[in-house]
């Protein structure tokens, strides 16, 4: 029976995981025409992880969502909703969140995959908000994994020094009254999905006929058509959440961007006269990981102190679609 919260919604659990292996931006002058200096001029990403070939989404999410449950002190069993946000799921079907449910032995959920690229996290933490808020669920686990590694080419030097694999997770439920997520905001613009594709199964024939430079089935993107929507879409939606609690950006203590680029995030910063120190960025580590961008960063700013108990927090980001998400929370953890 649904019986609806006042209470709001928290996250009482983050893991994290990304995997062993380093892809240096030395390592990527040996396989493309770039150099080290430009990556880092660029981006400001400095290494990426990679999975090997015998490691999908499935298996990274997984690992992330144990160490989320470890750290909340439950069990898969309790878990009553599973999202995971991906745009490299191991198959079509099932879902990324059915093979999860199953690896982690969270026999008693639902689980579905959502796909909003790097806004995808934001979705899917907006969507278990919902539905705990209603009641309808008790918790739920949301996970942003990728293994792009998996849908890059190789030889297009545009895009593959940009991204990364790895998945972070989070475990929702009702917290303390005024802190959690305060609000969420989400936007969509289907215009613009041409910069930013992975063509499907289709596609692929469509390609092989007509445009036979590209790899079939592999990330493209009008990188510069994307950062200016990104620089301005990041500010304005940071704005949006803020406005829905009454409250503006001198009142935020910390903002955990999307890690797609450094100059993306200075951008924004300077549109919204925001202390760049404020925001936190792993993308030097890890680049680009789409959906598992904000929450590993989320994981690894708390582990590190950079967020503090009653901190107004941030979370922001901007992709595929196009899309675009933020969620304005009271840290209590
Ligand atoms: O998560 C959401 C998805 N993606 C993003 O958020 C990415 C958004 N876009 C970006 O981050 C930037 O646009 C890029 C990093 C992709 C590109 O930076 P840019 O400053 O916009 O460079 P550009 O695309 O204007 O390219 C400048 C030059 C070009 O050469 P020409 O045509 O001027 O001779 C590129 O061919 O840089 C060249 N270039 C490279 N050179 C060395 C592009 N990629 C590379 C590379 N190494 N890896």
């Amino acid at each position: 029976m649904l019986s609806q919260t006042n209470k709001n919604i928290g996250i009482v659990g983050l893991g994290s995981y990304v995997p062993e292996k380093i892809l240096s931006n030395t390592d990527l002058e040996r396989m493309v025409d770039t150099s080290d200096q430009w990556i880092k001029t660029r981006t400001g990403i400095e290494q990426r992880r990679i999975t090997d070939v015998h490691t999908f989404t499935s298996d990274i999410a997984s690992k992330a969502a144990l160490d989320a449950l470890e750290d909340a002190d439950m069990k898969p069993e309790e878990i009553e909703l599973i999202i995971v946000a991906t745009v490299t799921p191991d198959m079509f079907t099932p879902s990324t969140a059915c093979m999860v449910q199953h690896k982690i032995g969270a026999v008693n959920a639902t689980a579905f995959d959502v796909n909003a690229a790097c806004s995808g996290f934001v979705y899917a933490l907006t969507i278990a908000n919902q539905f705990i808020t209603t009641g309808y669920y008790k918790n739920a686990l949301v996970i942003g994994a990728e293994t792009l590694s998996k849908v890059i080419d190789w030889k297009d030097r545009n895009t593959c020094v940009l991204f990364g694999d790895g998945a972070g997770a989070a475990i929702l439920m009702p917290t303390e009254n005024n802190f959690g997520i305060l609000a969420t905001h989400m936007g969509a613009d289907g215009s613009l999905g041409k910069h930013l594709t992975i063509p499907s199964l289709d596609i692929h024939q469509y390609e092989i006929e007509n445009e036979p430079q590209y790899n079939p089935r592999t990330i493209r993107m009008d990188g510069s058509e994307v950062f200016k929507f990104a620089v301005k879409i990041m500010a304005e939606s940071t704005i949006k959440v803020l406005e829905k609690i009454g409250r503006s950006i001198d009142d935020v203590n910390v903002i955990i961007p999307h890690q797609a680029n450094l100059r993306i995030v200075d951008g924004a910063a300077k549109r919204l006269k925001f202390d760049k120190k404020k925001i936190f960025t792993n993308l030097q580590k890890y680049g680009n990981m789409s959906s598992a961008s904000i929450p590993v960063a989320l994981y690894e700013a708390a582990k590190e102190g950079f967020i503090q108990q009653g901190d107004l927090v941030v979370l922001v980001g901007f992709g595929g679609g196009l899309t675009w998400g933020s969620a304005v929370l009271r840290w209590f953890k």
